[in-house]
């Protein structure tokens, strides 16, 4: 059974080739992501989960094949661009500025044009009210945050750009288990916005239960696609490519 994005895809990956260098990583990966889904994309170390993000991000540039945002292609275009028109990123490492406060993070996601006073107020009010804990320790620098913490703020950063979807990658890695529920409480607070997510993760159970579809990638191409419920049920097809 072919599973279709919702509506229009807002993101459409197709049979998308990158490489570094000489090495051939993405060999053919095609997935949408549709306005305001969440979409996971597993596999095992390796296959070309990060690289998927960084091909749609612009931050390498496939060989062959296409992305578009909204049917516009955006194929190759350079990440600031890409932020400007919808398209947040959250990379593996989260790159908060460590030696800035949290508001310090927060503003530079805000110093942009076209935003008014009233709108940033607007913009930081929102996620203080969602991630409190962001706003009880607005003048602390980011580097002191525990890691749960720095994840929040690194998402709450990509927020003020107003995204129409965020490319989150393992946004669960090194943190505590009890933390990692912190982290479905930050998708569900982003897809309550309406806000599209792509959703990379080791973490098979979080990713059932967080997205609506699923992408499991083998050695450089998406080798299944089932919606998440589907997948809940089937546990051979997570052994044979997750291992777990
Ligand atoms: N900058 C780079 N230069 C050369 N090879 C790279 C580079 N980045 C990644 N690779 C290789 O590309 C392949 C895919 O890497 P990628 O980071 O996309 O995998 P991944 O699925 O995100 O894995 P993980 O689950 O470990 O994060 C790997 O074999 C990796 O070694
Ligand atoms: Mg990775």
């Amino acid at each position: 059974m072919t599973i279709a994005a919702k509506d229009a895809p807002l993101i459409a990956v197709d049979d998308v080739h990158t490489y570094y260098g000489k090495s051939h990583i993405l060999h053919g990966v095609t997935l949408h992501v549709g306005p305001g889904e969440v979409v996971g994309l597993l596999g095992r170390n390796g296959v070309g989960k990060s690289t998927t993000l960084k091909t749609i991000m612009g931050l390498v540039r496939p060989t062959e094949g296409s992305i578009q945002l909204d049917g516009a292609p955006i194929t190759g275009m350079p990440p600031h661009k890409l932020a400007r028109l919808g398209v947040g990123y959250v990379p593996e490492d989260r790159r908060i500025f460590r030696l800035l406060t949290v508001m310090e993070n927060l503003r530079t996601g805000l110093d942009r044009q076209g935003v008014t006073d009233e709108k940033k107020q607007a913009l930081l009010d929102k996620v203080f009210n969602y991630f409190p804990v962001l706003a009880e320790r607005r003048s602390q620098a980011g580097g002191t945050l525990s890691g749960g913490e720095q994840q929040m703020l690194a998402i709450a950063r990509a927020m003020m750009l107003e995204p129409k979807i965020i490319l989150l990658d393992e946004p669960t890695e090194g943190l505590m288990p009890r933390m990692v529920s912190q982290i479905s409480n930050i998708i569900d607070v982003l897809h309550k916005e309406n806000v599209a997510i792509l959703l990379v993760e080791q973490n098979v159970p979080l990713t059932l239960e967080a997205s609506e579809r699923v992408y499991i990638m083998e050695k450089g191409v998406v080798r299944h696609h089932a919606a998440a419920r589907e997948l809940k049920m089937n546990d051979a097809v997570i052994h044979q490519y997750l291992g777990v």
